[in-house]
């Protein structure tokens, strides 16, 4: 059995600590295989497909760091660690820009309906040309509202500034520096999805975000909007959006994670032409993920060595 526990491969050039058991098999490890190999566990380095509850707690009764490489940790019972005195740590700040170019990428690619242009192509559809082929929205002059104005959110902000949109923000507080830097101004859920023409949700999942966006949520968004999700799929209410989507309210969605994950390939949301599904690779640059795990590991490290973790949770 061994002090440090890993939960998946690292990427190239990142060594978990010497000594680390390390899952190698295909895809997460089984939760019946991770409960046995931490019985005698000190240090943890997870992923956000591993459930870290009071189960896994109770077989890990050494544990005294939980390192999680992502930066949600919606997955990980972060109350129960801390009355157990085991440290938390996670991944912020290192994949925030790369996740913002992801959210970028996709709002752009719906809005200027990209991979239907690409289907079309691909099936031998495309004709001559026509003034009226693929009509689709615009990013400048645009509003852009901004779900979880954190760090990610804010850099999207940035992105979106640069090219010519109006930005609001929703949030559980307001943020005066950003409303100053950015021009962004704060409105409550309602009034943020009745204006924006393009809804970003970069906000985390917990109790109280679930399913936030919902068929009353929905139901405010303009004609023609477009709903873009790189935080957590738990956020939507995906039936829903396969009414809203079919209603034309938003007009497109493009969504980065699913509610599950992986969504079936059969489900309505995947054959729909005006929503884009990409299989959570919002922080999944070659540098980001590198930076990822290697934060991840120093996590893990000042956890067991008993010292403050460069990136704890708050
Ligand atoms: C990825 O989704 C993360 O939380 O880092
Ligand atoms: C995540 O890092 C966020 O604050 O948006």
């Amino acid at each position: 059995m061994a002090r440090i526990v890993v939960t998946r491969r690292l990427p190239a050039g990142v060594q978990p600590p010497v000594g680390s058991w390390v899952w190698e098999g295909e895809g997460p490890i089984p939760h019946g295989v991770l409960l046995e190999q931490v019985a005698e566990a000190e240090g943890l380095l997870c992923m956000l497909t591993d459930t870290i509850d009071e189960e896994l707690l109770d077989a890990a009764p050494r544990l005294r760091v939980v390192s999680q490489m992502a930066v949600g940790l919606d997955n990980v019972d972060v109350e129960a660690c801390r009355r157990r005195g085991v440290a938390v740590g996670h991944t912020p700040d290192v994949l925030t820009e790369t996740t913002a170019d992801t959210a970028f990428a996709l709002l752009a690619a719906v809005v200027r309906r990209i991979p239907e242009g690409r289907d079309l192509v691909r099936s031998g559809g495309w004709g001559e040309w026509d003034p009226e082929l693929l009509l689709g929205g615009d990013l400048w002059g645009t509003t852009l509202g901004i779900v979880g104005a954190g760090r990610i959110g804010s850099a999207v902000a940035r992105r979106a500034a640069g090219f010519g949109m109006h930005l609001l923000y929703t949030g559980r507080r307001r943020k005066p520096h950003l409303e100053a830097e950015l021009g962004i101004a704060y409105r409550d859920l309602p009034g943020l999805l009745s204006e924006s023409d393009h809804v970003v949700l970069s906000l985390p999942l917990d109790d109280d975000t679930y399913h936030l966006i919902d068929a009353e949520a929905l139901s405010r968004m303009k004609e023609g909007s477009t709903l873009v999700n790189v935080a957590r799929g738990g956020l939507v209410d995906h039936d829903a959006l396969v009414e809203a989507l079919r209603r034309g309210r938003p007009a497109r969605a493009a969504l980065d994670v699913t509610e599950p994950e992986p969504i079936p390939p059969d489900h309505p949301l995947v054959g729909m032409p005006n929503c884009l599904i990409v299989p959570h690779i919002g922080s999944a640059s070659v540098r980001t993920r590198r930076a990822m795990a290697e934060l991840a590991v120093a996590n893990l490290v000042a956890g067991l060595e008993g010292r403050p973790l460069p990136a704890a949770a708050t």
